[in-house]
């Protein structure tokens, strides 16, 4: 009886073994395998954007620069009052991520010149935006003042010093960026305190729309209960914000008193639910100046219907 349990006990000893070194190799497997999808799946997504940003100019589009025009509204606005705060303003370099074409870019940068600031830089993955990009700041005598430079943003960032840019601009990029938090929080270390950040988050209530207008109802309860994901399936990640969240992430990341503006309230480009509604390139010069009015007036109360959510807040002065 002793030795038939010591073989019994022998037996099981070997069989836990060879489960487990079995349960190793599927373990390492699938790690591979996850490895290899979570790469593929950032290749997707850089190949997606460099192939979008050649097929859709952003400086050029007769629909963009309608909306070039609001973001450059909140911008000055904003600028107009850090000059005051900050005296070293002349000094300050500005970054703008994301840069696509210098739609915001240029007219930024003949802004902070004018002011006396150092130097502006542009960043973005596709070399075919910045070829436009720097064309268009040599037409307007911005050549020298502008660097622009092919990087992905979070490489960009994690290679500055701490506290090296007093502004930074992210428009229209973080919605599709898949770690947008961690760009946040290197946003966050490479700007001074008291520097100001202007970044563009997708709306909620433009998700909803768009997949209404589509009729893909199955998306719904995924925008509706989620903020990030694959609404529309994949290989895109987005993430989306109603202005409570996108307050939320913002405060978080290490800034003081967010403020929100709709973008697109009542209007859209090509695609999008509210192009139904209007889109700038279709309306007479009178029509959208009468639209940028009514936009302008309800950016915030209206912050939550904006085609984008624009966020602009300070850099908390932890010292304070
Ligand atoms: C919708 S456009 C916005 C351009 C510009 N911010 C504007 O508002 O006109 C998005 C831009 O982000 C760039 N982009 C997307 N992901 C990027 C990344 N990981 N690193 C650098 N640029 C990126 C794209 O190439 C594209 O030019």
């Amino acid at each position: 009886m002793g030795i038939l349990s010591y073989r019994l006990w022998q037996h099981a000893r070997r069989l836990c073994g060879l489960v487990f070194r079995i349960s190793r190799v599927i373990e390492n497997f699938c790690c591979k395998r996850l490895e290899t999808y979570t790469v593929e799946i950032e290749k997707n997504y850089k190949n997606n954007m460099i192939k979008t940003a050649q097929l859709h100019n952003m400086a050029t589009h007769p629909d963009e620069s309608y909306y070039q025009h609001q973001y450059l509204h909140w911008l000055e606005k904003a600028l107009e009052d850090l000059v005051k705060k900050m005296p070293g303003f002349g000094k300050s370099n500005v970054l703008d991520l994301g840069c696509g074409q210098g739609r915001l870019t240029i007219p930024l940068s003949i802004w902070c010149l004018k002011r006396g600031c150092k130097k502006i830089i542009g960043v973005d993955i596709s070399a075919h935006a910045l070829d436009f990009a720097r064309k268009s700041a040599g037409q307007e005598g911005m050549g020298d003042a502008i660097e622009f430079i092919e990087d992905d943003i979070l490489d960009f960032l994690q290679s500055q010093k701490s506290s090296s840019f007093s502004v930074i601009v992210c428009t229209e990029v973080l919605y599709c960026y898949p770690a947008y938090e961690k760009v946040l929080q290197e946003i966050t270390r490479v700007l001074v305190p008291g520097g100001l950040l202007f970044a563009g988050f997708r709306s909620r209530y433009f998700n909803i729309l768009h997949s209404i207008a589509l009729r893909k109802m199955s998306s719904l309860s995924v925008i509706l209960n989620q903020n990030e994901g694959y609404p529309w399936g994949p290989p895109t990640k987005f993430s989306w914000h109603n202005v409570i969240d996108a307050r939320k992430v913002i405060l978080n990341a290490g800034f003081d008193a967010p403020s929100c503006k709709g973008i697109g309230i009542c209007s859209g480009i090509e695609g999008d639910p509210l192009a139904r509604i209007a889109r700038p390139s279709m309306l007479t010069n009178e029509e959208q100046n009468e639209l940028m009015t009514v936009e302008l007036a309800l950016a915030e109360e209206m912050a939550d219907c904006g085609r984008y959510i624009l966020i602009t807040a300070t850099k908390r002065n932890d010292n304070q």
